[in-house]
């Protein structure tokens, strides 16, 4: 089985893209199940929104050296560049011929994404799904790891693969969403009723891998919550409790039940203290690394193989849908 998978370089990563993605990649690579594991950095779909350039390139350096310094072993994973392999936009092309607008402006993302921009919504913001979907198709991956947030979009992916095929005979395979049992969706510390977003205007809703410890202390103990004074995990009426028992949990792999138990009689300052404790243990080793790693010259070695490696499967794959859709000469 393929693994594939990636995040888009649109800002610092969060805690939330930390435990809902990334920390699963890194469990997921010693999965023997998965015989070929490739993990890139999404750069054509955070151009989706405007980006400052110079930003957009540092992020995308960032992002890889934040793979490395959270675990990814580059001896089991290709790690590439999205842009770098050209294959994705051309898919994306073809795919975006093969799906209807209807399809794509159902997208809640798009909604959602399209009622945060001021400066004029891009044909690109409708179209990512497409784009999403030929990153997945590419390289047929069977098996997709998605938060709740982009099952929507894999479920698009499968329609596209699916018509794509009843058109012009078998050429991908169909992906199976894969929900990660751990992947819980990490809320904004700010409104905990949004999830928590790299992008987000407000830096208090969100901890980035690479908040200096004190102030990720500080967001954790001023992230809003209520005033009944109880810790229990009701994500309707105590959505800002929830989401700190969320974190808790998944960093101390406890389970919720046995949180509450513990904090029955507690109040939520020392509740606070604790998941802050939890979370700066938790980056303090990764911001380490992560200094370490961003000025070294391992990056663009690894970055050269996993462009190599991608871009050896995805043109196969193109060189086949070429042929069935009958574009340029045969090959
Ligand atoms: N809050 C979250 N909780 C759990 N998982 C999350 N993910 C994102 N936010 C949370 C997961 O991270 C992966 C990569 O996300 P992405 O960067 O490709 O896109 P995104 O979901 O749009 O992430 P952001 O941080 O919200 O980015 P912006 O602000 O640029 O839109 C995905 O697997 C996602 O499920």
């Amino acid at each position: 089985m393929r693994f594939l998978s990636g995040i888009q370089p649109s800002g610092n990563i969060t805690l939330g893209n930390y435990i809902g993605a990334l920390r699963n990649f890194v469990k997921l690579q010693d999965n023997p199940e998965f015989t070929d594991f490739l993990v890139f950095v999404a750069d054509l779909h955070a151009i989706t929104v405007p980006q400052d350039k110079t930003k957009l390139r540092q992020n995308i350096k960032s992002l890889v050296a934040m793979y490395l310094a959270c675990g990814l072993d580059p001896s089991k994973v290709h790690i590439f560049i999205q842009s770098e392999v050209h294959e994705h936009a051309e898919l994306a092309w073809i795919l975006e011929c093969t799906g209807y607008i209807g399809e794509l402006e159902r997208m809640t993302q798009f909604k959602d994404k399209k009622a945060k921009q001021t400066e004029g919504v891009t044909v690109g913001l409708l179209t990512y799904p497409s784009l999403m979907a030929a990153d997945i198709l590419l390289y047929d991956s069977d098996v997709v790891p998605v938060g709740q947030d982009q099952k929507q979009h894999l479920e698009l992916t499968r329609t596209l693969a699916e018509r794509f095929n009843n058109k012009y005979g078998e050429t991908f395979i169909v992906p199976k969403p894969f929900i990660a049992k751990e992947g819980a969706k990490i809320m904004s510390l700010t409104e905990p009723t949004k999830k928590m977003s790299k992008s987000d205007p407000n830096p208090k809703g969100y901890i980035s891998m690479l908040d200096d410890i004190n102030i990720a202390k500080k967001k954790i103990k001023s992230a809003v919550t209520d005033s009944d004074g109880v810790i229990k995990f009701d994500p309707e009426a105590k959505p800002g409790i929830s989401n700190l028992l969320t974190i808790l949990s998944v960093l101390t792999s406890t389970q919720i039940s046995e949180l509450e138990e513990k904090y029955k009689d507690s109040n939520y300052a020392t509740f606070k203290d604790d998941v802050a404790n939890v979370v700066a243990n938790e980056l303090e080793p990764i911001q380490k690394r992560y200094n370490e790693i961003i000025n070294s010259d391992t990056i663009d070695k690894i970055l050269d193989e996993g462009r190599d490696y991608a871009s050896y499967l995805a043109r196969k794959k193109m060189t086949k849908v070429f042929n069935k859709v009958g574009l340029g000469r045969k090959r």
